[in-house]
């Protein structure tokens, strides 16, 4: 995986050790949730691209989006599949088209992995930009059903 150029003076790259606390305030904003020691050890072993990956929009002066997936194995697929798990553009560069060059970004890295499919769920708070990966190429395949398993979700 290596940086990307893209219109109007915008990059794609992976993420780096010094990009955390910028990642991790763009996911504060997504989630509504404050980092934690977790976040630092899963976010480390994504800059390994272990189990996943964090992809960086950002120009000359800033960080302006960051998209983070899981690769999970899987027997059905022999191998790989890519989630899209943690998108978000900074409210200042929504609508510049950074949405949608940070998923096909994502898309272009897991075909190169072998993945063999991306997909992601949206909650009803997200169910809003189902028109928006519409346009990037993903398709309803049904409904997906969860069990919260840490003890405060239960
Ligand atoms: C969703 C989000 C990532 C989109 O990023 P963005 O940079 O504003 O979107 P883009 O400019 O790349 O949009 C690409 C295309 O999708 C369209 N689009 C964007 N948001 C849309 C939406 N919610 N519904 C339908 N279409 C949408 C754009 O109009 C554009 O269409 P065009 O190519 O025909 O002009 C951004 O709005 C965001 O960060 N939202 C808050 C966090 C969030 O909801 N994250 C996703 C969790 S599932």
């Amino acid at each position: 995986m290596t940086t990307k150029q893209h219109p109007n003076g915008v990059q794609t790259r992976p993420a780096t050790r010094e990009d955390q606390p910028r990642v991790f305030a763009l996911i504060e904003q997504l989630t509504g949730e404050s980092p934690n020691s977790s976040w630092v050890e899963v976010y480390n072993s994504h800059l390994r691209r272990e189990r996943g990956a964090v992809i960086i929009a950002e120009n000359d002066q800033e960080i302006l989006g960051v998209a983070t997936v899981s690769y999970n194995l899987t027997v059905r697929f022999g191998g790989e599949y890519c989630e899209l798990e943690e998108l978000i553009v900074d409210e200042s560069a929504r609508g510049l088209n950074l949405g949608r060059i940070l998923v096909q970004r994502t898309i272009d890295d897991a075909r190169e992995r072998g993945c063999a499919e991306i997909g992601l769920y949206l909650v009803p708070s997200t169910e809003g930009n189902r028109g928006f990966y519409e346009k990037l190429g993903f398709e309803n395949i049904g409904t997906e059903m969860r069990q919260g398993l840490l003890s405060d979700e239960s």
